[in-house]
């Protein structure tokens, strides 16, 4: 039997296209259809201190997007040095995670912006006194009038900065180029590092476009993580379980996005880890049970290296140790 060539490249196509769904990891894309002049205006408001007590913290103290949207530290430094309970996530790729923080308390970007600023321990002011300091700014307030034909709000502020925030995706990873078909985007240990990660596991919970964001897990599947951590344990370690107050809630959090995991230098939620191959470790024994040998380790981390896509914003990436 002769096959037609538009027959040929009908299942050639096919196939291909049943090779790459088949992955279960998928690439990003930029979002179309954002608003340039919203996605500007959320921008100035990202970096503006006057939405802090102090006028001293914006968004960008601790989501610095020149090096990974985040900051180097375990835990970040709010108004008047006070340290965040958690360690600070990527805002990078964010806009493709399920839920937003660790608890998955907020729903999605635009309802996110509200926390930090009324957090003491972040922006720690309130809306009314964020609304009457930037009233007082002329250009703002003309500006605001003629994109959102109304006077500066909180729904128009957590409205651009959401706006501002669905522009932060990071694209043409050298992964994703591959999962699209370029053969030689990643080299051969990248390879043997993506087949590892699925073999052991890790890809049950990081998953999908984000690899991660996508659902929530308890840390300490094998073994209590928070008995062996010491210290004491805090309300941000009770995880989802102070948003639903179910038992089976503790120490669940969003699995987080490993897109941009090896340009940070502290993991975990409690920023408990500051090598990327020990967080890796920490992982093969608390959620899979097992240990991982210096090389696969190595491997893996090869792979996740090359999930790290590009962004305009990001100049200066500082790489995991
Ligand atoms: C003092 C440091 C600090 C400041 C300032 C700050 N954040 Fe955050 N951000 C954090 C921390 C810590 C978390 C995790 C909070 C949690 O899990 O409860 C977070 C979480 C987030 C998330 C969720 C990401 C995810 O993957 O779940 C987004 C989005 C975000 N911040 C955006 C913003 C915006 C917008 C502003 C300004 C209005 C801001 N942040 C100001 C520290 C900060
Ligand atoms: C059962 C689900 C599950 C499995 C399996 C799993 N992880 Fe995780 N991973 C999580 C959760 C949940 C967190 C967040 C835990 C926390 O912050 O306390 C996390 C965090 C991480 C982090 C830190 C990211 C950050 O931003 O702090 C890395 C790196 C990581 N995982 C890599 C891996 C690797 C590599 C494997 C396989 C060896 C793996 N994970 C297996 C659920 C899982």
């Amino acid at each position: 039997m002769t096959l037609t060539r538009p027959f040929v490249v009908l299942l050639s196509v096919f196939f291909l296209n049943v090779a790459f769904a088949k992955e279960p990891i998928s690439p990003i894309f930029a979002l179309s259809k954002l608003n340039n002049e919203k996605v500007a205006l959320g921008r100035a408001l990202f970096f503006d201190e006057r939405l802090s007590k102090n006028n001293k913290i914006s968004c960008a103290s601790c989501h610095q997007l020149t090096t990974n949207g985040a900051d180097n530290k375990a835990l970040s430094n709010g108004v008047e040095g006070q340290k965040t309970a958690t360690r600070t996530p990527t805002v990078y790729n964010a806009v493709f995670n399920i839920r937003q923080t660790w608890s998955g308390a907020r729903i999605d970007l635009f309802d996110q912006v509200d926390a930090p600023i009324t957090n003491p321990k972040e922006h720690g002011t309130t809306w009314s006194e964020v609304i009457a300091k930037l009233s007082t700014d002329k250009e703002l307030t003309a500006k605001f009038n003629r994109i959102y034909q109304s006077p500066i709000s909180q729904q128009n502020i957590q409205h651009a900065i959401a706006e501002f925030e669905q522009s932060l995706v990071t694209t043409n990873a050298p992964f994703d180029r591959w999962l699209q078909g370029e053969q030689n985007a990643i080299d051969n240990q990248t390879k043997q590092g993506y087949q590892l990660f699925k073999r052991y596991g890790c890809i049950s919970c990081h998953q999908g476009r984000n690899v991660g964001g996508n659902m929530f897990s308890k840390i300490g599947h094998f073994g209590n993580y928070f008995q062996d951590r010491g210290g004491e344990i805090t309300e941000a370690d009770l995880g989802r379980y102070m948003v639903t107050k179910k038992p089976y809630d503790k120490h669940v959090f969003k699995v987080p996005s490993l897109r941009l995991s090896s340009l940070q230098t502290h993991f975990f939620h409690d920023g408990s880890q500051d090598n990327l191959s020990d967080a890796i470790r920490v992982m093969a024994k608390y959620q899979l049970g097992r240990a991982i040998p210096e090389q696969d380790i190595q491997l893996i981390r090869a792979f996740l290296t090359s999930l790290v896509g590009q962004h305009p914003e990001l100049t200066s990436p500082h790489e995991a140790e």
